[in-house]
């Protein structure tokens, strides 16, 4: 039987029990509205431990003042179906009046990795993801935490506050989950119309071609650069946002030539909605 709780404690009393008999708690930490990538985080963290707690809650201090708190998708009831049907015992669904008193006044930093790409274009915001993260761990307290690699910047913003603060926590990273035609399963797909839902594909489309072009030979940042841009382009819609090309342990952009291990990231607004997706492309020596 699935648990749904909103209060800190119970929550905490009901993880303890499970701790005192020995089992082992994998979490998952989302902000609800379920699609197949949430859900594969879920059943990772089945198969990887005894107990599995999801928490849902849409943070309001990762979001700007001019983004979409207000209006992300939200549907608890179907979240809780979606997440019993993959064998989650416990929701931790907490009020952000409980999370965050008035006088709140203690954050999380993780300094360099939280700049550049996202954090260029959304200040404040991964200081809100490794604030909750870390409430999230407080009250939870698991063995093992599952992320997703579609957020890129964030998993190694938890990868590196957890090394950093000395967390007892293992942070499992996950492939990207796609749907069908190749588009990253997200959230904020749904606020796509038909048309723009073509146009979001642009990002997998760019992410394939510069794989394919690196594997004939393009080595050159600024011209697979170009040719991702004129991609994006192409599609009606679309404005880019940043193309991101470097290392992906360090985030350290490659300016000229790419190396063997490349990150390329993409942010590009599609209508009024801001979508990104990722690719790690290694050059075989
Ligand atoms: P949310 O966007 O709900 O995502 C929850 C988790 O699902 C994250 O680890 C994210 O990387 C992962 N995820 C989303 N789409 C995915 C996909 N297509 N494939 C694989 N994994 C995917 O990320 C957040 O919430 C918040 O920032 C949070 C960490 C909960 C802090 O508030």
């Amino acid at each position: 039987m699935i648990k749904v709780v909103n209060s800190i404690k119970e929550t905490r009393d009901i993880i303890k029990s499970w701790r005192d008999k020995g089992y082992k708690i994998g979490f998952v930490p989302t902000m609800g509205y379920f699609h197949k990538g949430h859900l594969a985080l879920m059943e990772e963290a089945k198969r990887l431990t005894d107990k599995v707690v999801v928490s849902i809650f849409v943070n309001p201090t990762q979001f700007g003042p001019n983004e979409d708190l207000a209006r992300y998708p939200r549907d608890l009831n179907r979240d809780i179906r979606l997440a019993k049907n993959v064998g989650v015992d416990l929701i931790f669904a907490p009020e952000a009046s409980d999370m965050y008193s008035p006088d709140f006044q203690t954050w999380v930093n993780v300094e360099k990795l939280s700049q550049g790409l996202c954090g260029e274009f959304r200040p404040g915001h991964f200081r809100g993801v490794a604030t909750v993260v870390t409430k999230l761990f407080n009250i939870v307290q698991p063995d093992i935490a599952v992320f997703g690699q579609k957020d890129y910047q964030q998993l190694l913003v938890i990868k590196k506050m957890v090394q950093d603060l000395n967390m007892p926590i293992e942070i499992v990273g996950h492939p990207i989950v796609r749907e069908e035609d190749g588009l990253a399963m997200s959230s904020r797909n749904t606020y796509l119309s038909l048309k723009e839902r073509e146009s979001a594909l642009s990002l997998y489309k760019a992410l394939i071609h510069a794989k394919a072009l690196i594997e004939k030979g393009e080595r050159s940042s600024s011209k697979i650069r170009q040719e991702i841009k004129e991609l994006i382009n192409s599609y009606p819609l679309t404005k880019l946002e940043y193309i991101f090309l470097g290392d992906p342990d360090t985030l350290t952009p490659y300016d000229k030539t790419i190396k063997h291990k490349t990150l390329i990231a993409l942010a590009v607004w599609v209508g009024k909605t801001r979508l990104i997706d990722n690719s790690i492309i290694n050059i075989p020596s």
